[in-house]
């Protein structure tokens, strides 16, 4: 029986993970434990996000540590101090065109890193005979992105042979082996996720949704790669997360499960459908919005089509997803439009001034 009682959420500054803590503190009244919320705050991260919760939760079932998970003494302290039987794992560098352009912090973060957790994960749940607890688990976060690009058919399922195409799916790919490897040679509890293309609230806006929407309200530039033909597998946050604590609950250690919207878009199209949202939404006129669509060079490398076979998850664990695109859209595209404070800080950098303020410099 696994524990899921003080519970290391890496990377719970950032997008899926700050929606994660909220999930759970918010939403799943069968979760009962505590978070530790162990962030660098990079350029991605963002603690204003779950300002609230900590105001509600903090000190007694949601703890917020500043610090890098390559740094290993840290990590450490970390497990001791707060006795941590369960690690969901988000921290990454998670933007492609980053990772072409400087792909050596994705190197040091998703791989090293992921290694660093592990290790510790593993000197801390060793028991006095070597062997490691059974009532503990360490969770990886993935992508679909480490299995490559897909022809005009088909879809990947947890069998599809690994072939990452850039910096940031290679570091991931390797990440996800490292997690195996430790499963079969040390032991470790493990499951693993590879989730297809998320979209909600909090995302940082540089990610094609939130970067469209506030381009559309803003009569920016509506920047589209190549052809525009690209297709992704587009699924809300929330849904991979409702994804993420099911298999904590009931996945069989040791496995990997995919998790995915079973929603294919070309950009174009889900850029099309979101000038006719947003201008409906924001009182614009849509064919103004359409004229600022620019196409440009294509991202190097750029993986033509993703899409998830998800029956494993649905099949074993009874995972369904709860909300559909369209709905998923609109309560996107309205949190946008209602937290402009959210964007505005960022842009502005007036957040990043408070946070090295308060932290010291960032990445
Ligand atoms: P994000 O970039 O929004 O957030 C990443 C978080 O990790 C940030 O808060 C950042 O400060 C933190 N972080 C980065 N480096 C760190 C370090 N060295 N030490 C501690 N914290 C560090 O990313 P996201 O979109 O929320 O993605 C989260 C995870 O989900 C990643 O592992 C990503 O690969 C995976 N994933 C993302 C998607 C997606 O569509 N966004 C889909 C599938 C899987
Ligand atoms: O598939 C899961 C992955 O989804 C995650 O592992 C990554 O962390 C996450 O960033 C996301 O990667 P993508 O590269 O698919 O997401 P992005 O939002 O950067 O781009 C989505 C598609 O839109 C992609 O085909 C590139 C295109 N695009 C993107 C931007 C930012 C544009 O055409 N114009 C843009 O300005």
């Amino acid at each position: 029986m696994r524990n899921l009682k003080n519970i290391l959420v890496t990377g719970g500054a950032g997008f899926i993970g700050c929606n994660f803590i909220r999930l759970l503190l918010e939403q799943e009244p069968a979760f009962t434990g505590r978070i530790i919320n162990l962030d660098a705050l990079t350029y991605a991260g963002n603690i204003a996000s779950l300002a609230d919760l900590a105001g509600q939760f903090g000190g007694t079932r949601y703890c917020f540590e500043h610090g890098d998970i390559c740094d290993r003494g840290f990590v450490d302290a970390l497990f001791k101090k707060y006795g941590v039987d369960t690690v969901v794992h988000f921290a990454a560098e998670s933007h492609v065109d980053r990772s072409i352009y400087g792909p050596e912090t994705f190197i040091k973060t998703n791989v090293m890193g992921t290694f660093t957790l592990l290790d510790a994960a593993r000197n801390a749940w060793k028991q006095g005979d070597g062997s490691i607890r059974d009532d503990v688990l360490f969770h990886h976060i993935s992508t679909d992105e480490v299995y490559g690009s897909l022809g005009e058919t088909g879809a990947f399922s947890e069998t599809s042979p690994y072939d990452p195409r850039s910096p940031y799916s290679a570091g991931k790919a390797s990440s996800d082996h490292l997690v195996m490897a430790y499963h079969h040679t040390y032991g470790l509890p493990i499951t693993l996720s590879n989730c297809s293309n998320n979209y909600g609230p909090y995302q940082f806006p540089e990610k094609l949704i939130p970067l469209m929407i506030l381009n559309i309200v803003e009569g920016k530039p509506l920047p589209v790669y190549g052809d525009g033909r690209n297709i992704r597998d587009w699924v809300y946050v929330e849904d991979h997360n409702r994804g993420v604590w099911t298999i904590l609950h009931t996945g069989v250690t040791g496995e990997k499960y995919n998790i995915g919207g079973e929603n294919e878009w070309e950009n174009i199209r889900l850029l099309h459908t979101l000038i006719d949202l947003v201008s409906k939404k924001a009182g614009l006129d849509p064919e103004k919005a359409r004229g600022t669509i620019t196409f440009v060079k294509d991202r190097p490398g750029h993986d033509r089509r993703y899409a998830i076979d998800c029956s494993k998850i649905k099949r074993e664990l009874g995972w369904t997803r709860k909300v559909g695109f369209e709905e998923g859209l609109a309560k996107t595209v309205d949190w946008y439009l209602a937290n402009t404070s959210w964007v505005d800080g960022i842009r502005s950098g007036e957040y990043q001034r408070w946070v090295e303020q308060n932290y010291g410099e960032r990445r």
